[in-house]
């Protein structure tokens, strides 16, 4: 658990939700999977579409006993289609009965770019959709609220004006992706960095990017794995929690799950921190290409 800047704990290690494609039940099986495995922080977005199912999953596991909604940490995101001030509560709300919930733990604006209905670019104020964050806080709908995909600027401009503080920063980390220098902002300002992409190019998922998945083949990683009796993939979440970042991993797979959270029985050394740490190439998985020519496009 790490504490966050209004008294509220987030676990750190969640169930990222987020697939391309999926077959009907699988977002279900998978959170009742996790749930089981030992999460107990669900990462999932309105834009996922997949609210209903991850809520289904959580209702039967609290229907059968296994956890009670005070144990479980539900995070879920405003898209950008939905930043006026004025559509914010409704965009909770909406999320909220897809997910037959009364309250999440974190809401967040998931990105800081906002589109109006033919795509284009709206350039609403992060302060206006703020304030619209701040109402579901005083209505009771979400516990705390943050953002996700701000850069430096963008999160010291919100505090500035925010009458309610961001609890997490939410952006792609991982071995190839370190991001050493927007952690350090975050914590500075008591905002929870939250990694997502957590596997970066470890994962299979990312055919794409051959050549650039030395990460994948490189022996030392290897055997600092074999060392723990571990995964890459494990290295490579105990790399980030190690350094008080909470991670996301998503998997549709019962093994991975379980793999994904059982990663607090090692403690890599600083060597070894420092190896993981020697595979960032500054490349990123979610470019947010869309959004590339938006007056508010991140990176
Ligand atoms: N805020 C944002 O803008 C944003 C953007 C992207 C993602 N996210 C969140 O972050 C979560 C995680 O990110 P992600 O899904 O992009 O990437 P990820 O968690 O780094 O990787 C997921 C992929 O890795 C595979 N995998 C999982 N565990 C593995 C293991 N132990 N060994 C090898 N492969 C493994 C999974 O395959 P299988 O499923 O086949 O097991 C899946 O294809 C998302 O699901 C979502 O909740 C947020």
């Amino acid at each position: 658990m790490l504490k966050l800047n209004n008294g509220f704990e987030i676990p750190i290690v969640g169930l990222g939700t987020y697939a391309r494609k999926a077959e009907p039940g699988q977002y279900r099986q998978a959170v009742e999977w996790g749930i089981v495995a030992g999460y107990r922080h669900i990462d999932t977005a309105s834009c996922y579409n997949n609210e209903k199912e991850v809520g289904e999953a959580i209702n039967n596991k609290i229907k059968q006993g296994i956890v009670t909604r005070e144990d479980l940490f539900i995070t879920t995101k405003l898209w950008n289609d939905r930043h006026a001030e004025k559509d914010v509560v409704p965009a909770l709300k909406e999320s909220l009965t897809k997910l037959n919930l009364n309250y999440v733990d974190l809401y967040l604006i998931h990105w800081p770019v906002s589109v109006n209905e033919n795509g284009e670019d709206e350039g609403i104020e992060h302060a206006e959709t703020w304030r619209g964050m701040e109402k579901t806080v005083e209505l009771g709908l979400a516990r705390s609220i943050g953002v996700s995909n701000f850069n430096a600027q963008q999160l010291d401009r919100l505090m500035a004006t925010a009458t309610i503080k961001p609890v997490v920063n939410q952006f792609e980390i991982n071995p190839t992706l370190t991001e050493h220098e927007l952690v350090n902002y975050c914590k500075k300002m008591s905002v929870v960095p939250v990694a997502y992409t957590p596997l970066g190019l470890i994962s299979e998922a990312r055919p794409e990017f051959i050549g650039k998945d030395i990460i994948k083949t490189d022996p030392k990683l290897g055997q600092i794995a074999d060392k723990y009796r571990k995964s890459r993939a494990q290295v490579a979440l105990r790399y980030l929690t190690q350094r008080g970042i909470v991670v996301v991993p998503k998997s549709f797979t019962k093994s991975r799950i379980e793999e994904n959270i059982n990663i607090f029985d090692f403690d890599l050394t600083e060597e070894e921190m420092k190896i993981v740490d020697s595979y960032n190439i500054n490349h990123r998985c979610v470019p947010g290409a869309a959004f590339k020519n938006f007056k508010n496009y991140p990176f």
